[in-house]
């Protein structure tokens, strides 16, 4: 079990009040709270380490130590083989878009990428933009559940032709974990030629994620939705990165990740990561290999979360004038991760989200970028509140959530 109190003791952020309530950050898919241990690594960084990389003198060598540190500790949060296989960035976004660049230059007119409509816009606009080098774009659409991928369809999309199959791992807006170990194989049976790539960035804080195990190529995810600083980071099988012509200064490293790694990387940020790695890792029992404990946290993490979203899930849609996004089988919690999305007869989700925060419940409304999702479920332009959990939210939090959305449904009721 996680001892939640210890826990969000370590979160100076979770102190606040408003109103003289507790705040409760349900914000987390935007970006998760930071722990003490994490800001401490940075200042301790810029106060004494900082240094550019590669120098004879003692602060450079720290810095290459820092950075070193930030590979080993991504490389046994995902299970990589090697610490040569984490790639850092500015944030997923322009990692995708770094990776599109480089995948364009030997693509030829009539090569295929397969999408889908459940992925967060920045798994969907790099890859339609493919177009223009004469790429053919499929979208995998949703199935009738408005909740999970439709398989048969993206099982037709799939053939040797496919160059490209980006995949989500967990939904940013209504929480759905893919079955990346059914779908990947059918994916390297019919299309083997294919480049297999995983946004991971809504499933690293919640669940155990293991590159090796999923048999991807490149998976790509952000350390401030995972307790770190804003840092992108992507992990790419050893033999793929090296295939991939980088974007380059000339003096730059030849090999990967440092051929990819433009420019100077944020330090400060990485000594950030490898605290927020450290900070999930001391979430287990003392274990000798910091891998194993990293198992173990994610273990316990998904085991308190799954209880919170059942909570949430029966308490929301017990409520009689509120619209549920996404699977709600509160028996299926182990199909999805703490993220719900909502709406309220009678709000606008941004006025209700408004409503919340007086309440002290920060809330996202609106798309959060999950375009394709929002308008096949009809919810364009105005989209849906979002509650996303963490495993430093309690089953108290949830309750209040849930009575304070109860109060706000009757009220507007009651007016119409
Ligand atoms: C599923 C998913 N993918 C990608 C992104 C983009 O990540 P970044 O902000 O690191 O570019 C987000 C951000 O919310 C996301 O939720």
């Amino acid at each position: 079990m996680l001892r939640i109190d210890e826990i969000r003791r370590q979160f100076p952020a979770l102190q606040r009040q408003i109103n003289g309530n507790a705040v409760i950050h349900a914000d987390n898919p935007g970006g998760t709270q930071v722990p003490q241990a994490v800001v401490d690594a940075m200042s301790n960084y810029l106060l004494h380490r900082n240094a550019n990389v590669h120098g004879e003198f003692l602060t450079s060598q720290l810095t290459d130590e820092t950075v070193e540190a930030a590979r080993g500790a991504m490389a046994d949060l995902l299970n990589a083989p090697s610490p040569r296989e984490i790639v850092f960035g500015n944030n997923m976004t322009t990692l995708t878009f770094q990776l599109r660049h480089m995948l364009a230059r030997d693509w030829t007119a009539g090569d295929e990428v397969v999408v889908t409509t459940l992925d967060h816009d920045a798994n969907y606009t790099p890859w339609l933009t493919l177009a223009e080098v004469g790429a053919v774009v499929h979208e995998v659409p949703l199935a009738a559940d408005g909740a999970t991928l439709d398989l048969a369809t993206l099982d037709d999309l799939l053939n040797p032709r496919t160059k490209l199959v980006a995949l989500g791992h967990a939904s940013n807006a209504v929480g759905t974990l893919n079955p990346l170990d059914e779908i990947i194989p059918r994916v390297r049976e019919r299309s083997p030629e294919a480049l297999i790539f995983v946004d991971a960035v809504q499933s690293v804080p919640h669940v155990p994620v293991d590159v090796q195990a999923l048999g991807c190529d490149i998976l790509v995810c952000s350390a401030y939705k995972f307790f770190g600083p804003h840092v992108g980071v992507m992990w790419g099988r050893a033999d793929v990165l090296d295939r991939l012509p980088p974007y380059k200064v000339r003096p730059a490293g030849a090999d990967a990740p440092d051929k990819f790694e433009t420019g100077t990387k944020n330090h400060e940020g990485l000594a950030g990561v490898a605290a927020a790695v450290d900070y999930l890792a001391a979430l287990a029992a003392p274990h000798a290999e910091r891998r194993a404990r990293l198992r173990e946290s994610m273990a316990l993490i998904r085991d308190h979360e799954q209880r919170l979203s059942a909570q949430l899930i029966a308490g929301l849609t017990a409520i009689p004038t509120l619209a549920f996004y996404g699977i709600r089988d509160v028996e299926r919690v182990d199909e999805r991760v703490p993220t719900v999305a909502i709406n309220l007869r009678g709000w606008h989700p941004q006025a209700l989200a408004a409503a919340l925060t007086d309440e002290g419940i920060f809330c996202w409304s609106g798309h959060y970028y999950a375009l394709n999702l929002i308008e096949a479920l009809g919810l364009a332009p105005d989209g849906a509140l979002r509650i996303g959990l963490a495993h430093y939210n309690t089953a108290g939090e949830v309750a209040r959530i849930v009575d304070v959305l109860k109060r706000e449904a009757l009220k507007r009721d009651t007016r119409a």
